[in-house]
């Protein structure tokens, strides 16, 4: 069954956990589809795990939709949820409507990401009038790196975590259909998640909220620049295809690969022609 906002919504009302996971291309979009997750988010950690830079900032528009519509195309049943890059939103909320509508049109996306809370919440008005869900995200918001001086928890002393606190709820107000919470103490996770009344998803943010997000490469152990506390790792696929791609070079090298059944045939007769 296709996940929709409508069926986040009754994932909440009904107290069943809800799975997210970051995909950057077409055949991990379809298996992570396959398996059953929720939603599959085309985040802009492309820019860490995918592009190699060192955060998200130089991602771009190009690159959102160039990899939302590969992922778009092999989701079949998740709700592909397309983050706006940095830039794409904040400067106004024409930037913001015309490029969440980019997202849709050209990425194919079902619903549009963008971080920020009380500060981006005409943005979230304005896009979500024009017919394009959003989905929020407050808290550890990796574009605002430089304002925070750093990938930091946040929301631990009073005041932060009010400002959290606001935030979630503005976010809501303002008609976000879900809210991303990211790298915020537990149990202010489980209490925005008790008040607020749409689906909250966390990424370090503890196991009361409603649903879960993680970088696929993470949870793999195929990315180790570095590795957040809230990750967990439920496999070591960056060692099996270090493995593989070993014994790949090992077999070229003497000749073991390609064997005969990896060849194609041609009639002894046709090749005796040819000297
Ligand atoms: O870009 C991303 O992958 C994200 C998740 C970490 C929530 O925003």
């Amino acid at each position: 069954m296709k996940n929709t906002v409508v069926t986040f919504q009754q994932a909440k009302e009904r107290g069943e956990k809800l799975t997210m996971l970051t995909a950057y291309d077409y055949s991990t979009a379809k298996l992570e589809d396959e398996a059953g997750v929720n939603s599959i988010l085309v985040g802009d950690s492309l820019g860490n795990v995918v592009l190699g830079y060192e955060d998200t900032i130089s991602v771009t528009m190009e690159d959102m939709i160039h990899h939302g519509a590969a992922v778009a195309r092999g989701a079949k049943n998740a709700l592909v949820i397309i983050d706006m890059p940095f830039m794409s939103y904040q400067t106004s909320v024409y930037d913001a409507v015309v490029n969440a509508g980019r997202l849709m049109k050209e990425g194919r996306a079902d619903a549009v990401k963008l971080e920020g809370g009380v500060e981006v919440c005409l943005q979230i008005r304005a896009i979500v009038d024009a017919g394009i869900p959003v989905c929020a995200h407050v808290g550890l918001t990796p574009q605002s790196i430089n304002a925070f001086g750093g990938f930091k928890v946040q929301g631990k002393s009073e005041a932060a975590a009010k400002k959290v606190l606001e935030d979630a709820r503005s976010v809501e107000e303002a008609g976000a259909f879900a809210v991303v919470l990211e790298g915020i103490p537990k149990k202010l996770g489980d209490l925005i998640s008790r008040e607020l009344r749409i689906p909250t998803i966390g990424i370090g943010a503890g196991n009361g909220c409603d649903g879960q997000v993680l970088v696929y490469q993470d949870l793999l152990g195929m990315f180790s620049d570095f590795t957040p506390k809230f990750v967990k790792r439920y496999a070591e696929l960056g060692e099996i295809m270090k493995d593989a791609f070993r014994s790949y070079i090992e077999e070229v090298g003497s000749g073991a690969f390609p064997s005969e059944e990896h060849e194609y045939k041609i009639d002894d007769d046709i090749i005796e022609k040819l000297y």
